[in-house]
């Protein structure tokens, strides 16, 4: 019997990295899941692994409300409950404060913060109307509590998720709804390959990890796993640093590795 046998999720970002692979795990763990991603052809190659009977989804962008409340609206008709919203869709974004391009900057608050906070308001909607309870988990990053140069827009707007968190398990405990956050170091995937391939900075992050390595998708979806699953029936309202130990330690200085021309 898997920890999440006869659950439906929702999957944002779910064609790539850490969001595919925390789609596999629910789906090893017996759920079904809806991916709403910007990448089709992700969700295409997540449905051929996996199968239609366990995976489907559409292309969304979670910064588009109306779009947003669809894929709520068709992932309930396609697998008729919903039990799990994993939001996890996000984008960096580099440049010293004073030279930031405030539509880059609003660009990733919207899609980090505002997009994360889309899903949250329409998953709710529907938990409250069904009656039923449910389990979301926002992905937000060791950057809602350890500050990193370059990513003034990106630290804020996962604080904020992180803040959002709160509010949310607040509003939405007495609907039997918990609401988690997880806040990963470097990860392994495709968003980080630029970063990781600036000669020094990988082993300059992992100098900062006690436990000497950086994260893997699978790490992450271990965690969004038992989030999800009715073993953390009591945890509501925490963002989980799953980094290794480095936010007790510094984020590397990326002004010595990246300047606004070579941004990761
Ligand atoms: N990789 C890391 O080191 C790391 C660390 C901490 C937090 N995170 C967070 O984890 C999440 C996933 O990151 P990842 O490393 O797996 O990235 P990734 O680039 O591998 O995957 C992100 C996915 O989100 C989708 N996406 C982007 N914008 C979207 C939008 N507006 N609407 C719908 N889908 C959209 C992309 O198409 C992609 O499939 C992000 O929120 C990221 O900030 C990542």
């Amino acid at each position: 019997m898997g920890a999440l046998d006869g659950k439906v999720a929702i999957v944002t970002g779910g064609s790539s990295g850490i969001g595919r692979a925390t789609a596999v795990s629910f789906v090893n763990a017996g759920a079904r899941v809806y991916i709403g991603d910007l990448d089709p052809d992700g969700i295409g190659s997540l449905v051929s692994e996996l199968g239609h009977n366990y995976v489907d989804g559409m292309r969304v962008d979670i910064t588009d409300e109306t779009a947003v409340a669809r894929m709520v609206e068709t992932a309930l008709r396609r697998f008729g409950r919903l039990d799990i919203g994993f939001n996890n869709a996000g984008v960096g974004g580099f440049s010293p404060i004073q030279d930031y391009p405030a539509a880059d900057f609003r660009r990733v608050v919207d899609i980090c913060l505002t997009g994360t906070f889309l899903c949250l308001k329409h998953q709710a909607r529907q938990f409250i109307k069904a009656e039923s309870g449910g389990s979301i988990i926002n992905v937000a990053s060791l950057n809602a509590t350890q500050a990193a140069e370059g990513f003034a827009a990106y630290c804020s707007a996962k604080a904020g998720v992180a803040m959002l968190t709160k509010v949310a398990a607040l509003e939405l405990g007495p609907h039997r709804v918990r609401v988690n956050a997880i806040g990963p170091g470097l990860v392994r995937t495709p968003a980080t390959e630029g970063l990781r391939s600036v000669p020094g900075l990988e082993d300059a992050f992992v100098g900062e990890v006690p436990l000497g390595r950086v994260g893997e998708p699978q790490d992450v979806a271990a965690l969004a796993t038992f989030l999800a699953s009715d073993a953390a029936s009591l945890m509501s309202g925490q963002t989980l640093y799953l980094d290794g130990g480095a936010s007790i330690n510094r984020y590397p200085p990326l002004f010595d590795f990246l300047t606004p021309e070579t941004p990761p």
